[in-house]
């Protein structure tokens, strides 16, 4: 199987932006993703990457290590985006990019990862249930709940925080 996991390129705009439109009930606009790829990979920014089969995009992730915040001692990795194209789901290759996204934030330091999933989507047995594949991954749920946090369908819908704390792995 001819399958890797790249950094993306800037000229990877149309293919990201199909992805994100196939995989988020809340894209994000063409300027917003311009702006993420021209700066993908360099300190401090976010880090995208693109899972290819035969060089055919299918999947993409967007995480970025936080800036520390006053009073709290933990470096976190944030999980911004996190899409397998529909149709091709349930092979692996969401695993395969949140595998990624860990070894980076275990190369960087991070203690943990965190991510925030729309409460709609952790619904145990819907289709469109992440919290299972979350779990599967070591990631909980922290009991936080960020109100309002997208405007989708109509009307505002809660978030919830999920994380995978490393207890001191490092890398090798
Ligand atoms: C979440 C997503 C990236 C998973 O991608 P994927 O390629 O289907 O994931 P994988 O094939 O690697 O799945 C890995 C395992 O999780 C399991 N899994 C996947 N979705 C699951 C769910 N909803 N509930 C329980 N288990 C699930 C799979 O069965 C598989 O288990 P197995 O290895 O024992 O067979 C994909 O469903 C997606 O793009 N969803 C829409 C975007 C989204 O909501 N992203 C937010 C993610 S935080």
């Amino acid at each position: 199987m001819d399958l890797q996991i790249r950094l993306s390129r800037p000229t990877d705009i149309n293919v990201i932006r199909d992805l994100d439109i196939k995989c988020y009930d809340y894209p994000l606009e063409m300027a917003e993703w311009q702006d993420l790829l021209n700066s993908s990979g360099k300190d401090d920014c976010a880090r995208i990457v693109v899972v290819e089969m035969f060089k055919k995009a299918l999947g993409f992730a967007v995480w970025k290590m936080l800036p520390p915040e006053s009073g709290v001692n933990e470096q976190v990795c944030f999980l911004y985006r996190l899409g397998v194209r529909p149709g091709v789901r349930n092979r692996g290759l969401g695993s395969k990019l949140v595998e990624t996204c860990e070894a980076h934030a275990i190369k960087m330091q991070a203690d943990l990862i965190r991510t925030t999933v729309p409460h709609f989507k952790c619904k145990v047995g819907d289709p469109d249930d992440v919290s299972g594949f979350l779990h599967k991954h070591g990631f909980n749920a922290t009991g936080h709940i960020i109100p309002e946090y997208k405007f989708m369908f109509g009307k505002w819908t809660d978030g919830y925080i999920f994380e995978k704390h490393f207890n001191g792995v490092t890398a090798c």
